[in-house]
């Protein structure tokens, strides 16, 4: 799919690497966002991903920035919604939307963890209502959970994930429309064991990185945990859960641990202390290391 008509809701953390990645792939984007705030600093924050990129700068000439949600959304294919993750502001959003475009004008929300069924529960078409959720930051991390719910078609799943793929996403179809998709719901059962480790002593925060930084994670970028599992065996698989499974975690709410870190103000490296202690300096020199192995990653894709 090339060249077409996309609009993009908040021009915000992923709002603008989701329009930036789509006018690389060709497609005209409108963003539509009410605060000037954000408006104004969007021409400065596309450069820098064009520039990490090495994108040609022609195309941000393909992106416009819109105070009006109409001219915004007028005649596209395709809206990625990317506001802030309140249900009755996206539920206005998508309503003001079916006003707005043709029937099978697709429209995805980005919600982190709202359903997209209950995004669209009051709309006419639900069968062109759909989940997308990228991951941050969008234009530099290739995966896009495209959830399907029970009222979307498969024909909106087909169209965004073409659209996607031709955008050098990789999307996958989450059939079910469930909390935390599947992404974040492996994320946080490794989380959940994270924390568990470290209230019971068994290590502390900088150990977990180590292990995972070090040990499994440095070959998952290449290797899931599945096609891991049939490499050393199913049975050797079940032989290791025989004697892990029953001694795992199974909290079912956070932890106190993560409770009274935030209760104590400790939010991480915004704060100097979360599970670690960072300087302003050590949080910068992550923040770096992060976006050039992202960046390396991307243009050797691109
Ligand atoms: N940040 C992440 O890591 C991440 C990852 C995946 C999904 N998401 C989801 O993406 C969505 C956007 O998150 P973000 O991190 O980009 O937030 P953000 O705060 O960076 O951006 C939100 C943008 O929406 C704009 N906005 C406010 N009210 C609006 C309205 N009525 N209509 C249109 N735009 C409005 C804001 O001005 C801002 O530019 C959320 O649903 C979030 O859960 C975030």
């Amino acid at each position: 799919m090339n060249g077409l008509n996309i609009g993009v809701i908040g021009a915000g953390l992923m709002g603008h690497g989701i329009a930036y990645l789509l006018a690389a792939a060709g497609h005209t984007v409108r963003i539509y966002d009410p605060s000037t705030q954000w408006r104004k600093s969007l021409g400065e924050r596309l450069e820098s991903a064009r520039a990490l990129l090495g994108g040609a700068p022609a195309l941000l000439r393909r992106i416009s920035a819109h105070d009006q949600l109409a001219p915004a959304m007028k005649d596209t294919a395709f809206v990625f919604e990317a506001a802030p993750e309140k249900l009755p502001l996206k539920q206005q959003l998508f309503a003001d939307l079916e006003a707005l475009t043709a029937p099978d004008t697709i429209l995805a929300s980005n919600s982190s963890a709202i359903p997209s069924t209950l995004i669209g529960e009051n709309l006419k078409h639900r069968d062109r209502v759909v989940g997308t959720h990228f991951w941050n930051p969008p234009h530099l991390v290739p995966l896009v959970e495209v959830t399907q719910n029970e009222k979307t078609s498969d024909a909106t799943v087909a169209r965004t994930m073409t659209l996607l793929r031709d955008a050098g996403r990789n999307p996958v179809h989450v059939k079910k429309d469930i909390p935390g998709f599947v992404g974040n719901r492996l994320q946080h059962a490794l989380k959940r064991e994270a924390i568990a480790l470290i209230a019971a002593g068994v290590c502390d925060a900088e150990t977990i990185d180590e292990v995972v930084k070090s040990g499994f994670g440095a070959r998952m970028a290449v290797l899931g945990p599945m096609e891991q599992t049939d490499l050393v065996g199913v049975d050797l698989t079940l032989d290791i859960q025989n004697t892990l499974m029953a001694d795992l975690d199974r909290s079912t709410e956070p932890t106190p641990l993560i409770k009274s870190l935030v209760a104590s103000g400790k939010f991480g490296m915004r704060s100097g202390e979360g599970f670690r202690k960072w300087t302003p300096q050590s949080a910068d020199a992550v923040r770096a290391r992060l976006r050039n192995f992202l960046a390396a990653q991307a243009k050797a894709r691109i």
